[in-house]
């Protein structure tokens, strides 16, 4: 099986529908890759952050992105992002970096730039792609493509127990319309909207458990690609 005819299993949604969990969970039991497409935002900003760029400073954006020195390597616990040659750990996880992404990612130029970066993830036995526009821009042929969402008011719900968890200071109201207007932004975006792909099923996680998703998506992969059972 070549790289380009390596099946791809698509897990487009807004944040916090839980599709990192999901994706991971998949992969494992395919013993197929992940592409968290978000930390190749995350890193275009977390590296801009480090060279002192600004926002508004489109052109050396897109020249960044085109130039990115970016690295995935398994690590012990999944993939490890390099950036530079060095594991950036949480560093793609802080506010500044969660803001600065989601400018950089307004950009086409810079979509388009990390294109190639993305499709070279595709990989036999398969790849699990994981972001906003896996399924309509990235890799548009995917046998299987899945649109994951959850209510706003759970997605908030979420993210306020994970703040909680780490010691963070949270004010649920205020996440929950910082949630809603980053979901306006992303839906209404003229480049890559946060949307389903026509061919997505759509898999609604407010009232459904890790498990029962999981167990949805390897059912429904199994199927559209003829695996045997025992290998799901
Ligand atoms: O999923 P995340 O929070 O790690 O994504 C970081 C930012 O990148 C977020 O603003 C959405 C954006 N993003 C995107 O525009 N397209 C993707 N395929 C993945 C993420």
């Amino acid at each position: 099986m070549s790289e380009d005819t390596a099946p791809v299993l698509t897990i487009d949604g807004p944040s916090g529908a839980g599709k990192g969990a999901v994706s991971a969970r998949v992969a494992d039991a395919l013993g197929w890759r992940v592409l968290d497409s978000g930390a190749v935002y995350r890193a275009v900003a977390l590296a801009a952050l480090d060279r002192d760029i600004a926002a508004e400073q489109r052109e050396a954006l897109i020249e960044l992105s085109r130039d990115l020195p970016l690295e995935f390597r398994p690590g012990r616990d999944g993939i490890d992002v390099l950036l530079d040659g060095e594991p950036v750990g949480d560093r793609l996880r802080t506010e500044p970096v969660s803001v600065m992404a989601s400018k950089v990612a307004a950009i086409p130029e810079v979509r388009e730039a990390l294109l190639d970066l993305q499709r070279g993830c595709r990989r036999a036995p398969g790849l699990v792609a994981d972001g906003r526009d896996m399924g309509t821009v990235v890799f548009p042929d995917a046998p299987v493509k899945v649109f994951l969402e959850a209510s706003v008011e759970e997605r908030a719900r979420r993210r306020y127990n994970q703040l909680k968890e780490k010691g963070e200071p949270v004010i649920l109201a205020r996440l929950f319309r910082d949630m809603q207007e980053r979901d306006r932004r992303d839906r209404e975006r003229s480049v890559a909207p946060t949307v389903p792909a026509s061919d997505a099923i759509v898999i609604d996680s407010t009232v459904m458990g890790l498990d029962e998703v999981v167990a949805t998506i390897l059912e429904r992969v199994r199927r559209c690609l003829d695996l045997p059972p025992e290998r799901t």
